[in-house]
């Protein structure tokens, strides 16, 4: 008799038998914008709680993975699985067919992202902000969701701005309202593009900290991208080095960053950290 498990092994890249099933895979993935074909045949796994960081040159497809996870690009060849739930496309047949708006928008409710520019919304305060998408997402009393902002506040060291409007706030201090915002979702997966890029160097630590709390105190699923090799160190489980949408080489911090194989990647690491 069909298990749920046999059903998922059904699509090309759901996990075999025993495994447990990925929270994120990419299978033959492929990412064209016009004739630029940024991400090709490209297959990875993140596990449960896992914390993966992207490394690599300028254009080499970092934002565009996260990017795709969060469904804010169109994937235009393969699969992307979440929790073993196909993102974007079902294989039937040897098709890929689309799945439903509504599924897909059931799974993006598990998935957060923190960008680079915060993208706050500028016309709310900040607790309309965090609470926005726990009423209107979630169907969450407004009531919870003001009781979980004001934690969340008070988690990012901001609790006396709940009723400050972002243009109001600094370059650090809207990052953090961003991450609670983010977190207010209690999301499974959070995705961190440059998260520190557009910060002051002496607030930079002060949202790490934030981030690497959230790593120690919770099992989310993080897909990293940063420039800050130090926390990708503290933080991560493995390391991936891109280079023009592949991956030239993976592993443990340890071993990327001290005793990498690749001379690609010895060479973007050294031209990062400066020697
Ligand atoms: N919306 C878009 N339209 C056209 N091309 C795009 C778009 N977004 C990204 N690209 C192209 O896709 C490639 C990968 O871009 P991406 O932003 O993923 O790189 P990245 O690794 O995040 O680089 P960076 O380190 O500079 O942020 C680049 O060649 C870029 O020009
Ligand atoms: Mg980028």
């Amino acid at each position: 008799m069909p298990t749920p498990t046999d059903a998922a092994g059904s699509e090309p890249g759901a996990a075999a038998s025993s495994a447990p099933t990925p929270v994120i895979e990419f299978v033959d993935v492929e990412k064209s914008f016009g004739n630029n074909v940024v991400l090709k045949d490209l297959n990875f796994q993140v596990a449960r709680g896992e914390r993966v960081t992207l490394i690599g040159p300028s254009g080499s497809g970092k934002t565009t993975i996260l990017r795709l996870v969060m469904t804010l690009e169109e994937l235009t060849g393969g699969y992307i699985y979440i929790d073993g739930q196909p993102l974007t496309h079902h294989k039937r047949d040897g098709k890929r067919v689309p799945v439903s708006k509504k599924e897909q928008k059931r799974l993006r409710t598990r998935i957060g992202m923190v960008f680079q520019q915060f993208n706050l919304f500028p016309n709310m305060t900040v607790l309309e902000n965090i609470i926005e998408a726990p009423i209107h997402v979630l169907g969450r009393s407004k009531k919870d969701a003001i009781a979980k902002a004001h934690s969340l506040l008070e988690q990012v060291g901001l609790p006396e701005k709940a009723d400050s409007h972002p243009s109001s706030l600094s370059g650090g201090q809207q990052q953090r309202v961003a991450i609670a915002r983010a977190l207010a979702m209690d999301p499974e997966i959070l995705l961190l593009d440059e998260v520190t890029s557009a910060l002051d160097p002496e607030v930079v630590d002060d949202v790490l900290n934030i981030l690497r709390e959230v790593a120690d105190t919770t099992n989310v699923t993080m897909l990293i991208v940063t420039h800050e090799m130090g926390f990708a160190r503290d933080v991560s489980h493995k390391v991936m080095m891109f280079d023009g949408g592949h991956v030239v080489e993976e592993g443990p911090p340890d071993k990327i960053f001290t005793n990498p194989e690749q001379e690609r990647t010895r060479k973007f690491l050294s031209a990062v950290l400066g020697h």
